[in-house]
């Protein structure tokens, strides 16, 4: 029986790679630096990972008669179209779950490392090599415990960063299409409306996937609400919150600083006036990246890609077709 033809987009775990090849013929784009050119790559395959966030759009998907799945490593698919995969009745899976524990630990280092100056003090002592002398008066930052964080998404993330910051004695307040009373009941943590929600969080996390709902969801009205004491942390999708609103936000004092780990594009162009502000941090798309999550998505991507090629039920399915 011959092989299923396989693009993977960047690369994974060797021995991950190893699982897969008595099933297939792999073609594992070598690096990041250089997106991977899957409108090349496409029109052949049986299947396709994609480790990345690069777009599979319907144009590609219509050149590939083949295709049978598409698996993403990670657990927004917003980079896929969805609608075509329906329609053609490729199977699509992602990896939920596996990385929200490691997602919300970063959410609380870009919260904790904005709130008290983290990185300007590395810049300070490492960087410059300017710690000359003690100076009790520099890098004063912003207590986290006891104030209100703000989540915006409850999903798996937002569950796990709620459980976080309760650690650090806060006021947790949350916002979600769909309420979850199990949640408020097991934790303590308060429904509100996003813009009480603004008016009344020390932090504002966001945690949403991004749609065309979601598509600048904070802008200028909504970081006009927030405190000028406020910090913002993205850990969702760059698109997500606007960044000429932002930069506006973060110049003029309406809100204290940002901390992004996702932006609009990705990466940032190295101009962008973001990049120059003081009261900005920003970390190149890190959310879920350690060794053991990333080793873990990749193997979950394995799964349900081969469970696609093969035919079965993915055990981590987005689209499921009925074979
Ligand atoms: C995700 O899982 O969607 C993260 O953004 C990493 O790709």
């Amino acid at each position: 029986m011959s092989k299923f033809k396989v693009f993977i987009t960047r690369p994974i775990p060797q021995e991950i790679v190893a699982q897969m090849e008595a099933e297939c013929e792999i073609d594992m784009w070598h690096t990041s630096a250089i997106l991977p050119p899957i409108a090349e790559k496409i029109a052949p395959l049986d299947g396709l990972m994609t480790y990345g966030h690069e777009p599979v759009s319907a144009e590609m998907i219509a050149t590939a008669p083949n295709l049978k799945a598409v698996s993403v490593v990670g657990v927004g698919y917003d980079h896929v179209d969805e609608d075509a995969c329906r329609e053609r009745g490729i199977a699509l899976g992602h990896t939920p779950g596996v990385l929200s524990d490691t997602t919300a630990d970063m959410t609380m280092a870009l919260l904790l490392s904005a709130a008290r100056n983290i990185v300007s003090a590395h810049q300070h002592v490492q960087v410059a090599r300017e710690w000359t002398y003690y100076d009790p008066n520099i890098l004063w930052g912003t207590d986290v415990h006891h104030t209100t964080l703000g989540i915006v998404g409850m999903g798996r993330i937002g569950y796990a960063v709620a459980r976080r910051a309760l650690g650090f004695d806060m006021r947790v307040l949350y916002h979600k299409r769909n309420r979850r009373h199990d949640w408020e009941e097991e934790l303590g943590i308060e429904y509100a409306e996003l813009e009480y929600l603004l008016q009344a969080s020390d932090f504002v996390t966001l945690h949403v996937p991004l749609s065309e709902e979601t598509t600048h969801l904070i802008g200028e009205a909504e970081l006009a609400l927030m405190k000028p004491t406020a910090i913002l942390v993205n850990i969702a999708r760059g698109p997500v919150v606007d960044h000429g609103a932002l930069y506006e936000a973060l110049t003029s004092g309406q809100i204290a600083g940002a901390a992004l780990d996702v932006t609009e594009p990705e990466p940032i162009n190295t101009t962008h006036p973001l990049l120059g502000l003081e009261n900005v941090l920003i970390a190149p798309h890190l959310g879920s990246a350690t060794v053991q999550t990333r080793t873990k998505m990749a193997t979950m991507a394995m799964e349900n890609l081969l469970a696609g090629l093969r035919g079965e039920q993915l055990p981590y399915a987005v689209l499921q077709p009925a074979w």
